[in-house]
């Protein structure tokens, strides 16, 4: 499984591809969703409580645009991934009335922040991408307020069936509309059937959350079984 962390050469690699999605990110993702992500994005939306909410690897904003009534901080370690996602959340927050949300560079393994500094931290399909995923759980727990929920979303792999139609999915499915969108056969999307090959199990996510310290660790595949609800609390004091 790959907690054992990401060769230097592989993370760079792999922000090159994640920063030529920007352009065609959502109607990718939605197709390769078969339209589900915004249920799926609304559902973790409705699960924060009120207060100070981090996003970790917000990419271009397409789950902070729609978070309302909160504070929001969105950490991603792409510079041009915080920018397109600034203009794009802060002006949905302004013409709702919202404060602007705080845009940071960083990673989830090293988080610029207090402790016990957000009411809730959130992470929608970059959790997968996590270079050393222990740590940034731990890091996530370090700045999360006692009893405040971590929430999790990334595609599901309940066994190895699963996570073989899953490859199939995103080969064949997936791989042939990024290619006739983005005009190119060496398409970034080819990084996602990677990082979902090395992607543990949903069940090895529930002890790694709950080995680094998190209570009331639950998973919840989604309908249609493409995704996966990771969530859990910090300690109460
Ligand atoms: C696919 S985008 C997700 C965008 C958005 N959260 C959404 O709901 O669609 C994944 C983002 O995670 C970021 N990312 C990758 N590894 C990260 C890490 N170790 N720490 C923080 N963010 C990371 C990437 O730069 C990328 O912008």
């Amino acid at each position: 499984m790959d907690a054992r962390g990401m060769e230097d050469s592989e993370w760079d690699e792999l922000q090159r591809n994640l920063l030529a999605t920007i352009p065609v990110y959502d109607r990718i993702n939605r197709f390769a969703t078969l339209g589900q992500v915004s249920r799926w994005r609304r559902i973790v939306r409705d699960l924060l409580p009120s207060g100070r909410v981090l996003e970790i690897g917000c990419g271009p904003g397409s789950f902070a645009e729609d978070v309302s009534g909160h504070d929001l901080v969105c950490l991603d370690p792409i510079p041009e991934m915080l920018i397109s996602a600034e203009e794009r959340v802060n002006s949905a927050r302004s013409s709702r009335g919202d404060p602007p949300a705080e845009f940071i560079e960083g990673t989830a393994e090293d988080l610029p922040f207090e402790d016990n500094s957000f009411d809730a931290v959130c992470s929608l399909f970059s959790f997968r991408d996590w270079f050393d995923k222990k740590a940034g759980l731990e890091e996530s727990l370090r700045v999360l307020r006692p009893g405040a929920p971590l929430i999790i979303v990334d595609p599901s792999k309940m066994n190895r069936i699963h996570g073989f139609l899953g490859v199939l999915l995103m080969k064949v499915w997936v791989g042939t509309y990024a290619r006739i969108i983005c005009g190119e056969k060496e398409h970034p999307w080819k990084w996602l059937t990677k990082t979902y090959k090395e992607f543990g199990t949903t069940r090895d996510y529930v002890k790694m959350i709950g080995d680094c310290g998190f209570e009331d660790v639950k998973a919840r595949v989604i309908f249609p079984g493409m995704a996966t609800i990771w969530s859990a609390r910090s300690p109460s004091e």
